[in-house]
């Protein structure tokens, strides 16, 4: 990403998530932060990259009313239902965690995510930690800030360029205890990492924390991401726009080598669903509409072998 703009891709999601929230007919999810979270500048500008795709006839009509047209340009970008249902499935796993004894939350690119600023009460006593690229850490503080929300109390903020520090050392500087059980979510990041950095993150993931620490993230089919690969029409789209928005994908994971990858990690693979088993489990009525891009993938692990931290202890 550009090391000096906030994530673009970081205040769509949000965007979808809040549009989610509040207009879907059976929502997954309660995020009314996502938009609060998000300039309106940004929203502007979101509106006229819309506006400059369209006919020139059909402009004065969709300028009318952006709202709609934001609405509709979020709906049907192909990301939206892997957004909704990752969310929503990280947020599951992180309570069965908590209840089975996990004391830190660890958002890894954690972009606008609202978590630690809605706690469901099963997560009062939870320690959350955000890492994230400077740039869309500092824009989402001084939001935070705006909305009259005094985040230090909910969250501990860590800094990091993932490309270029590695995540256990994000997490030296900071008072996450690798003693400590820890729920670990990595959400719409691998694909902007190189795989060097993810296979990394990965094992920094399994060193940093005690056997029984968890770990949901989603990855997309590296297949899909080679030069000339056959995919749908919506995932070449979003692939054009992620990278005129100067977040690439760079890299992916192959499903058939994901556990074997995990594994060498030091980490369980527990399931790995693609994009349509993911809309099936969530909505399973259809009443959300949700289209699934098949490429993207949602994996949940456990650390499977004891931390440096907890043999020493
Ligand atoms: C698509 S957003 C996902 C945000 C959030 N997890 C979500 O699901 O909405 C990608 C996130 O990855 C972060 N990111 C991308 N490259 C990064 C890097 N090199 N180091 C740290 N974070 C990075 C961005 O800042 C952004 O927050």
């Amino acid at each position: 990403m550009n090391p000096l703009d906030a994530s673009r891709t970081a205040l769509a999601t949000s965007l979808m998530r809040a549009l989610h929230s509040r207009h879907d007919p059976a929502p997954l999810l309660d995020d009314h932060w996502g938009d609060r979270l998000v300039p309106d500048t940004v929203r502007t500008a979101l509106c006229q990259r819309v506006l400059d795709g369209m006919p020139p006839t059909a402009r004065a009509e969709a300028a009318a009313a952006p709202a709609e047209l934001l609405a509709q340009s979020l709906r049907s970008n192909a990301a939206y239902a892997d957004v909704i249902t990752r969310a929503r499935y990280a947020e599951d796993a992180l309570k069965a965690a908590v209840e089975r004894g996990a004391t830190q939350y660890v958002i890894i690119g954690a972009g606008f995510d609202s978590f630690a600023y809605r706690r469901p009460i099963w997560a009062a006593e939870l320690n959350v930690y955000e890492i994230d690229h400077p740039a869309t850490q500092e824009m989402k503080r001084q939001r935070l800030a705006a909305c009259g929300v005094d985040a230090s109390v909910s969250v501990e903020f860590i800094a990091a360029d993932l490309s270029a520090e590695t995540l256990g050392s994000a997490l030296a500087r900071s008072s996450f205890q690798p003693g400590r059980w820890t729920f670990f979510s990595w959400l719409g990041v691998t694909m902007y990492l190189t795989r060097e950095a993810n296979l990394s993150a990965l094992a920094a993931i399994a060193s940093s924390a005690p056997e029984g620490s968890e770990l949901v993230f989603n990855y997309v089919d590296q297949d899909t991401l080679h030069p000339g690969a056959l995919v749908a029409e919506a995932f070449s789209q979003l692939k054009s726009a992620v990278s005129s928005a100067g977040e690439a994908f760079l890299s992916g994971f192959d499903p058939a080598e994901v556990r074997e990858q995990l594994q060498a990690a030091g980490l369980l693979l527990l399931e790995d669903l693609n994009g349509d088993q993911a809309v099936a489990r969530y909505d399973v009525s259809g009443l959300n509409g949700l289209r699934s891009a098949a490429a993207a993938h949602i994996a949940h692990a456990r650390v499977a072998r004891p931390s440096p931290a907890r043999m020493s202890a």
